[in-house]
């Protein structure tokens, strides 16, 4: 068979030449992969190598069909990753005399100029055969699905070429993925979506001070959970842009699978860093965009945030209950005009108790009966700790106790509220 293929070999040139070219190939090609298979010694697997080698030039000089060249390169580099897994074997024996029979071969030693070397008859060098066994340390699995996703790549990419190196460097990216965790700690498996350290905290002027401003992580989980790769998301109470900077940081949280969105930020009275990016929009009036696939709203949360963020009258941190009320029914009413059905608007809230007036409203029941009267029904709930307890100041043991005598809770849980519009 080897002998065959090696008289044949002399005659390749005047047949290709002659016009023959891509059926001539072909079958030696065929002849080379059954000498691949029948080959049990070092050196056959070499002469299978150079063999093909030869073939592969030609069928690029020639400029055969692409498939013909393919086919090439491919059985090329699976011969690679037989002697790879040949010179492994050899290494992990302790074997470093193989006959040689070629009085030009270089010597390759792998591992140290000292230890044991592997003979071979060809000019390849350290590093080559060095490529070689790394082709042949990745798992069959591995091995057999990059190389075929870069056949098919350089199939239909005219600048895309099958390569060992291409190769090797998809396999050292699917090794990379397997050492990356699939999902990120900030992304939560339940609905008890607490952060026991905040990485996206508050970043408009007045940093350290929490009041009013949600953990970014919130948002990162509203995208994870609600949002698919090209949406259209709205945040039409941005602030200082929290959610700008948590969607600029996705590859922190989105793990292995990192996708892009079209995201616009609108608010009453914009401000700190992103300010320029954020539109200013006052969302009683009306809805900023149209069609949006999610909306997310960080609401003022009733009763705890006036002239935090303005002393605008239609600010809603500053309504008295009854036009807080008028203003997010409003709202409610202006998101499902823009929304399509099926799309999803997450509300963030907690409830309202003030210990000293010893008065509790009941705030996210009262926003899901206006989304659910402006044509949403309650798609999904998570919980959010406002990590009122996290710092035991005296104000706070106080407060604890103030709660406590007067028998009205202190409100510590925040609402993630997703509705679908009908
Ligand atoms: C809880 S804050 C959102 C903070 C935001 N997460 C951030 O990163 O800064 C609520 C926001 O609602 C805005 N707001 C209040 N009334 C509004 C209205 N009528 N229309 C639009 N935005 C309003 C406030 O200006 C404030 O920025």
């Amino acid at each position: 068979m080897k002998d065959n293929f090696s008289e044949q070999q002399f005659a390749i040139i005047p047949t290709v030449v002659s016009g023959n070219q891509e059926t001539v190939i072909v079958d030696f090609l065929k002849t080379a992969k059954e000498l691949l298979r029948q080959a049990r010694t070092l050196e056959d697997t070499q002469d299978a190598w150079q063999k093909v080698n030869a073939l592969e030039a030609l069928s690029k000089k020639f400029r055969l069909s692409k498939d013909v060249q393919l086919d090439a390169t491919e059985l090329r580099i699976r011969i690679e990753r037989r002697l790879g897994e040949m010179l492994n074997k050899k290494n992990k024996n302790g074997e470093g005399d193989i006959k040689n029979h070629n009085q030009n071969s270089v010597k390759v030693d792998l591992d140290s100029e000292d230890s044991k070397s592997i003979p071979l008859n060809l000019n390849l060098t350290k590093n080559d055969l060095s490529k070689f066994q790394e082709l042949a340390s990745s798992p069959q699995k591995v091995f057999e699905a990059v190389i075929t996703d870069l056949r098919t790549e350089a199939a239909i990419k005219k600048q895309t070429a099958l390569s060992t190196t291409g190769i090797l460097r998809a396999i050292r990216n699917e090794h990379k993925k397997d050492s990356e965790p699939l999902f990120s700690p900030i992304i939560k498996p339940s609905d008890n979506w607490n952060f026991s350290t905040v990485q996206y905290g508050r970043i408009d002027e007045q940093l350290g001070e929490y009041r009013g401003y949600i953990p970014g992580e919130i948002y990162a989980n509203c995208f994870w959970y609600y949002v698919k790769p090209g949406d259209l998301v709205i945040s039409p109470m941005a602030g200082s842009g929290q959610v700008l900077r948590v969607y600029e940081a996705r590859q922190e949280w989105m793990g292995q699978h990192v996708y892009d969105f079209k995201l616009k930020m609108f608010d009453l009275t914009p401000r700190g860093k992103y300010k320029d990016l954020i539109t200013q929009h006052d969302l009683t009036k009306s809805f900023p965009v149209e069609n949006p696939d999610y909306i997310v709203m960080d609401i003022p949360y009733y009763g705890m945030v006036a002239q935090q963020y303005s002393n605008k009258p239609e600010d809603l941190a500053n309504m008295a209950l009854e036009d807080w009320q008028v203003a997010m029914g409003a709202i409610a009413k202006n998101c499902a005009v823009a929304q399509r059905s099926g799309t999803l608007c997450t509300v963030i809230s907690s409830n309202y108790r003030d210990v000293a007036k010893e008065l509790i409203v009941m705030v996210t029941d009262i926003i899901r009966a206006l989304w659910e009267s402006a044509g949403y029904t309650l798609y999904d709930k998570a919980y959010s700790s406002r990590r009122i307890q996290q710092n035991q100041t005296p104000q706070m043991a106080r407060m604890n106790n103030h709660a406590k005598a007067n028998r009205i809770m202190l409100t510590d849980i925040t609402e993630i509220l997703t509705f679908r519009r009908v």
